[in-house]
């Protein structure tokens, strides 16, 4: 690879957002998968909402928010212990099992790791010192620093900056296909890690390879 560096997307590139649907569904039987679904998505789109209209709110409070979303609009109120242990549940989420093995691999073989993520530091921070995976970064960039979420281009840019090498250096990784695109619109070589066999957004910003889990990172 002709790269120094490889930046991580975090929820559903390293870490997955659906570890919540047991706990969904005891406490609202049969609607897990729903709820999980639903909460991902709004998180997602009110990030994206709060940039357009220039209104940042962090992505704790935007996850919090989805959270009452899908709850309510799958026929439950969120009681206040019910949002406790859900957003407890954020904070140690699932670690998908070839992360700890692919990211020692390329550390091993010298290039600089670093997450980059909507993520503010209070969540990432919990989800690394569960999964004992702090060593593995050489940083942690989030777009809460300056407060642009992705895929705007000025999010890209300060991870860029923050890292302090070339764009052309840098690979970006992302389950998200959005977030490739927005890697892609700006100018990083992009890996989709497309999990789930999902189909892309952007094929304008198609990615540079696609691969379905973080191992063939070790072949290539
Ligand atoms: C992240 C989310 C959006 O930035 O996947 O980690």
């Amino acid at each position: 690879m002709k790269f120094k560096a490889i930046l991580f997307d975090t929820y559903g590139t390293l870490f997955d957002v659906h570890t919540v649907v047991k706990i969904c569904n005891e406490l609202y039987p049969g609607k897990g998968e729903q709820i999980s679904y639903l909460w991902r998505l709004k998180q997602v789109e009110y990030a994206m909402q709060s940039q357009l209209m220039g209104r940042y709110a962090d992505f704790y409070q935007l996850t919090n928010q989805s959270l009452k979303y899908a709850v309510e609009a799958s026929g439950f109120t969120l009681t206040d212990e019910a949002e406790r242990i859900l957003m407890d549940t954020y904070l140690k989420l699932n670690v998908y099992r070839e992360t700890k093995q692919v990211l020692a691999y390329l550390k091993e073989k010298g290039y600089i790791l670093a997450i980059f993520t909507n993520g503010p530091k209070q969540m990432i921070a919990p989800l690394l010192a569960h999964h004992r995976l702090n060593h593995l970064f050489d940083d942690v960039i989030s777009v809460d620093e300056i407060k642009q979420y992705k895929p705007a281009m000025a999010s890209y840019h300060y991870a860029t900056n923050k890292l302090g090498i070339n764009r052309e250096q840098i690979l970006f990784l992302s389950s998200n296909t959005w977030d490739v695109a927005g890697a892609k619109n700006y100018g990083f070589s992009t890996a989709w890690v497309n999990r789930k066999g999902n189909v892309i957004e952007h094929p304008d910003l198609a990615p540079d390879v696609v691969i379905q889990d973080l191992t063939q990172l070790i072949k290539k």
